[in-house]
């Protein structure tokens, strides 16, 4: 079905992306639900809940900031299975110095992830759906994601003999099979680019093409009252792009042509371009760590001493070991990265 899609002409390399994880009801993320242990990848909030229970004391932090207001508006961009909101609002619950009412909005572009997300949800209060972040006009925002960012079609442009090329997928109706293209970039793409990247000391770029959109509408939530955005993806943040886009089917690595719908596609976030695009819009990166560094600055460690009191053989291995992968270097510790940008600087952590 996607590749009848794909099979008439030459298809951009974002638009192949769209189609094999949003846009049919065979695509990826529209299919069955994925995540955790059991399905193809685990992230970080299903590794351990202590990973979103570190997120509520964040968020705690930021509400004592902003001087306790009655109400805070929290906005989760890409939710996926809903384990992060579930277990963010049931440790928010048991802070007993947290007393306001508090929204949780999720902002989800795959229809059979929402129905995941209501059920998973279902015993809260004051849990909202957002299609457009652009309609989005709340103060005391406080806009979290994890993986969001990573899960976003992107474009590839390959430099050769000082001529920019652009990726594209086509079906070839000889050998049957779908591959790469490439064409000479349209201009006003590398126009683009050149706002964000120096083309002169790269050779590759990688460009989601939905992220400036997405950082604008961002962007203006920020503007608002006592508002702030925290992300957490896997990347690095660098003037130097890399060809970096993968594709995982049944836990393993896989070539983006094949496994049509049934694999997952991701790319490293590049966080230089969104840092660009946030000070181009006047804000300020109050924050950029590795995820071990900021997880331990919230007390990660202490927590996991209290919790292993409690647990024995079986359990307080497995805790071990969840807590060991979220901080360790060579696993999930350094290669994740945690960006927060406000509209003032301030301190948080
Ligand atoms: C890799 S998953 C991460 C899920 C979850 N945050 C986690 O850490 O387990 C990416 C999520 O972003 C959603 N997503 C991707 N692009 C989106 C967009 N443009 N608008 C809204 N949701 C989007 C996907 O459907 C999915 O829920």
């Amino acid at each position: 079905m996607i590749i009848s899609k794909i099979k008439k002409k030459f298809i951009p390399l974002d638009t192949f992306i769209d189609f094999c994880l949003y846009k049919f009801k065979h695509s990826y993320y529209q299919k069955k639900n994925y995540f955790g242990h059991k399905g193809d990848f685990v992230t970080a909030p299903h590794i351990s809940s202590i990973f979103s229970e570190m997120l509520s004391i964040w968020i705690l932090l930021f509400y004592k900031k902003i001087n306790e207001p009655k109400e805070i508006n929290i906005l989760e961009l890409g939710p996926g299975d809903g384990t992060m909101a579930y277990d963010i609002l049931s440790s928010l619950k048991k802070f007993k110095f947290l007393e306001c009412k508090i929204n949780y909005y999720l902002f989800e572009k795959s229809i059979s992830l929402k129905k995941t997300q209501k059920n998973k949800l279902s015993k809260y209060k004051n849990i909202h759906w957002i299609s457009d972040l652009n309609k989005y006009n709340k103060n005391n925002s406080i806009i979290i994601s994890n993986e969001f960012f990573d899960a976003l079609p992107i474009k590839q442009f390959i430099k050769k003999n000082k001529v920019w090329f652009e990726r594209f997928v086509h079906y070839n109706n000889k050998s049957n099979k779908l591959e790469f293209i490439e064409l000479i970039a349209k201009k006003n793409f590398i126009k683009k680019i050149k706002k964000i990247y120096n083309l002169n000391i790269n050779n590759f770029i990688e460009f989601p093409t939905v992220l400036e959109n997405l950082i604008n509408n961002i962007s203006k939530i920020l503007k608002r009252k006592n508002s702030i955005f925290l992300t957490i993806d896997y990347g690095e943040n660098s003037e130097l792009c890399n060809d970096t886009l993968q594709a995982i089917y049944k836990n393993k690595k896989s070539h983006i042509l094949q496994n049509i719908g049934n694999s997952d596609i991701t790319y490293q976030v590049n966080f230089y371009h969104l840092i660009k695009l946030f000070k181009k819009n006047k804000l300020q990166i109050i924050d950029f760590a590795n995820q071990s560094k900021f997880l331990q600055n919230l007390g990660i460690k202490e927590r996991f001493e209290m919790a292993s009191k409690n647990l024995k053989n079986l359990e307080l291995k497995q805790l071990t070991e969840s807590v060991s992968r979220l901080l360790h270097p060579g696993q999930m510790g350094a290669l994740f990265k945690v960006l927060i940008v406000y509209n003032k600087k301030i301190k948080i952590i």
